[in-house]
């Protein structure tokens, strides 16, 4: 039986589909095809970079695109050729199929992708079929439950507070319309530029075609061809713009839990990592920090005195993060200034009919800003102020799907969407709820990124629950309300990798579970592969037992210490990667296909995962196992642990008693690594040791201060062949040495001086 079209209002009414070619007409840029009273353009934004759009009454209405950082204009123009039917850049063909108007698309190879099948409208809503080719994969969608390849699913694309959400389920916190296709020698991208409830069906409907549909007047995507899915990345991350580099103490371990709900729980918190000796950057602050749940306000009782307690931890070297909640508590009443000012500078979204919109969150009932609009977003940066003023470095966002319900909180409330007419943004700029829904989350991590932009002159931490194509460019991202179960383990590696694989980088789910209680057993296996997260948060819910890394006894505290320390070590090597993902929009965390997209056995692997391209781990996600198979592609690859030497193309069977993750190295990997530190730059590094495993490898480490906007920075650029090592650097460093192993052969001691270094290992061993 086909799927069910997800939330998407079924009708029975026929499409009308798209007709003959009547006339082209070509514009600076592409092609313009007239077919009856429709219009199909095709924009040339790049040789791999085409946008599409269908207006079915022949009009483009003018429309901002709130995930687009690169409008068309802002392209350089690329030469294209035009002939009869045909367009050619130097990287794909397009082939206007004339009656009925279909667009056909290839490789130079000859190779076809993405070819329509069918395009067309019926009562406000727009699709296309394309056809899906044999052995094609499907990657990316953002957030999303279940496994790697969404191959026969359907995935709508729908914020939501995707409470107690399980492998099945389809619409998440994100809505992010982006994919990559993938077979052998062929990747291409897909981005719906539209904001409305829309969805794909990735031949679920249909075996053979993929469709895309959306609420909406107009068609709008972009097809992204790529020789693999780094170009399709580069490019999408051109279009809708690349993560800013964090500061470095995000990249530091975080500790949270709703809540620590008092100044002394937070204390002794802090006071439990240091003495025990567990490195930790970050404590989180959850709801109950603040009075009633009013947002930026402190609990008198509770956190009677926040700017003390905050400098306290911060001369213990953590960095406070606070939760803040879109939802501003309705009291009219009261003297609770949010309320009042955002209602003085009509902040709040309102219904058509002009009456404020709310619904019941955590300070019971709740308006919420319109974060589409600059002042509001300008309003609301500056009231962050409340809480960098006392020290908060870094803004949590929650619940900005947004989640609401009817009724008071507690009461069983029924879950009602806002009301979709309710008018969003400037007028002519932003429209109705139902067009802007997606967004709401992506707007308020962007209010809290710009807020803070002003308000601290260097960079801080967002973290957001909710969020659309482009929210790297603002805000790290976590996975929400998972569960303490090991199937939840599991799902994280396939769901943080499809982030990756969505432009969204820095991202991580609650290592132990948020609900429910972890066995010691499953808190080590997660704290083992959460050493991979690009964001790294231990977080646990209200009613659960506690899930700090000493409370399930010595043996899983001393494996929680182990790996949390390894990735300290391994900072040096991690922020680089960040920094090349703020460049390119390369994942930090990866599957195995983005770096072996040819090789067809990595298509399905969810369970191993590699941090940039040399360091593999694979996780053990169930319990009692104590070894497990493990796919080396081509190339020769080492035990991270052991130093033992494996020819890749072949399954190896791996020893992983519960204090050991197995980890894998390719060779030629240059790994810079640092002692171990309680906290991010605790002290100045006297000895970066760099690991390099013989064979062909290159890699640049970058190097900053960590937390200055526009830093100075160096780079060290790494070359190995075989067991020669060159290196070249940009600057001297001070007070450092480097410490080369080449890992089974020896080691070499390097002085830092600035100039071009060659060390030949076997002459010297
Ligand atoms: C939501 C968040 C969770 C947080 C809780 C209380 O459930 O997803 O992380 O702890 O709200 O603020």
């Amino acid at each position: 039986m086909p799927q069910v079209f997800g939330k998407l209002p079924t009708t029975r009414q026929p499409w009308i589909s798209l007709g003959n070619v009547d006339h082209i007409e070509k514009h600076d840029r592409g092609v313009i095809l007239t077919c009856g009273t429709a219009k199909l353009k095709l924009t040339i934004l790049a040789a791999n970079l085409v946008r599409v759009q269908l207006a079915p009454q022949g009009e483009f209405l003018p429309r901002r695109s709130w995930a687009v950082n690169r409008p068309d204009e802002e392209w350089e123009q690329v030469p294209f050729e035009l002939e009869e039917n045909e367009i050619r850049t130097s990287q794909i063909r397009v082939v206007i199929q004339r009656s009925p108007c279909r667009i056909q698309w290839f490789d130079q190879s000859g190779q076809p992708f993405a070819h329509d099948t069918d395009m067309g409208w019926r009562m406000g809503q727009i699709a296309c079929w394309k056809r899906i080719e044999t052995e094609e994969h499907f990657y990316g969608f953002g957030e999303r439950a279940g496994l790697l390849d969404k191959r026969s699913e359907v995935k709508t694309n729908w914020t939501k507070d995707a409470l107690d959400y399980d492998a099945i389920d389809d619409e998440m916190y994100q809505a992010i319309p982006f994919f990559i296709t993938l077979r052998p020698q062929l990747t291409y991208g897909i981005f719906l530029n539209i904001t409305h409830l829309s969805q794909f069906d990735l031949g679920a409907s249909e075996p053979g075609i993929w469709r895309m549909q959306a609420q909406s007047q107009e068609l709008d995507y972009y097809v992204i061809h790529g020789d693999a899915p780094a170009q399709i990345l580069e490019t999408y991350t051109a279009l809708t713009g690349r993560m800013p580099l964090p500061p470095k103490w995000a990249l530091g371990y975080h500790q949270c839990r709703w809540s620590y709900e008092t100044a002394e729980v937070v204390q002794q918190i802090a006071h439990e990592f240091r003495s025990r000796k567990i490195p930790c950057d970050v404590i989180h602050f959850d709801i109950d920090y603040m009075n009633g749940y009013r947002v930026f306000t402190w609990s008198p009782k509770r956190f009677p005195d926040p700017a003390k307690l905050i400098q306290q931890l911060k001369q213990e070297g953590f960095k406070t993060v606070t939760i803040v909640d879109p939802g501003v508590k309705y009291e009219p009443d009261g003297d609770y200034l949010p309320y009042h000012e955002g209602l003085a500078k009509d902040c709040f979204v309102r219904n058509a009919d002009g009456s404020l919109v709310y619904g019941y969150v955590w300070p019971d009932k709740a308006v919420f800003p319109d974060f589409l609009r600059a002042e509001v977003r300008q309003w609301w940066g500056e009231w962050q102020r409340t809480l960098t003023e006392v020290g908060v470095e870094g803004i949590w966002n929650d619940m900005n799907e947004p989640a609401l319900t009817d009724r008071p909180f507690g009461d069983e409330g029924v879950h009602i969407p806002f009301p979709m007419d309710a008018p969003q943004g400037n007028p002519g700029e932003g429209g109705t709820h139902a067009e802007t829904h997606n967004l709401y989350g992506y707007n308020m991590a962007r209010a809290s990124a710009e807020g803070l932009r002003q308000l601290r002159d260097q960079r801080s931490f967002v973290l957001t629950r909710s969020g659309f194509a482009g929210i790297q460019r603002w805000s790290a991202v976590w996975t929400g309300d998972n569960q303490s179960l090991w199937e939840h383990l599991e799902m994280s590696l396939p769901m943080l990798m499809n982030l990756g694989l969505s432009g969204v980088s820095f991202v991580g789910s609650d290592i132990g579970g948020f609900a429910g209680n972890a066995t010691g057993e499953l808190f080590a296996r997660w704290m083992q592969i959460g050493m991979f997260y690009p964001l790294m948060r231990g977080h646990s819910s209200l009613t659960t037992a506690q899930h700090e890394p000493w409370v399930f006894g010595e043996r899983v505290e001393a494996i929680c210490r182990e790996y949390i320390e390894l990735r300290y070590q391994l900072l040096p090597y991690l922020y680089t990667l960040f920094w090349q993902s703020s460049q390119t929009g390369a994942p930090i965390l990866r599957p195995l296909l983005y770096e072996y997209p040819n090789d067809s056995k990595t298509y399905h692997l969810h369970d191993q995962l590699l941090l940039g391209s040399y360091l593999m781990a694979a996780p053990v996600y169930r319990p009692g196992v104590e070894c497990r198979a493990v796919y080396l592609p081509e190339g020769t690859w080492f035990d991270w642990w052991t130093g033992e030497k494996y020819e890749g193309n072949q399954h190896i069977l791996a020893h992983a008693p519960l204090e050991r993750m197995p980890m894998y190295v390719k060779a030629g990997a240059i790994i810079p690594m640092q002692p171990v530190m309680q906290y991010v730059d605790e002290h100045p590094i006297a000895q970066l040791k760099v690991r390099i495993y013989p064979g062909v490898g290159e890699f640049t480490l970058y190097e900053d201060d960590g937390r200055s906007l526009n830093p100075d920075y160096r780079t060290t650029t790494f070359q190995v062949n075989d067991t020669i090592v060159k290196i070249q650097p940009s600057h001297a460093v001070r007070d450092r040495t480097m410490l080369v192993k080449m890992v089974g052969v020896g080691e070499q001691s390097v002085s830092e001086d600035g100039s071009a270094k060659q060390l030949n290992f076997h002459s010297h061993t």
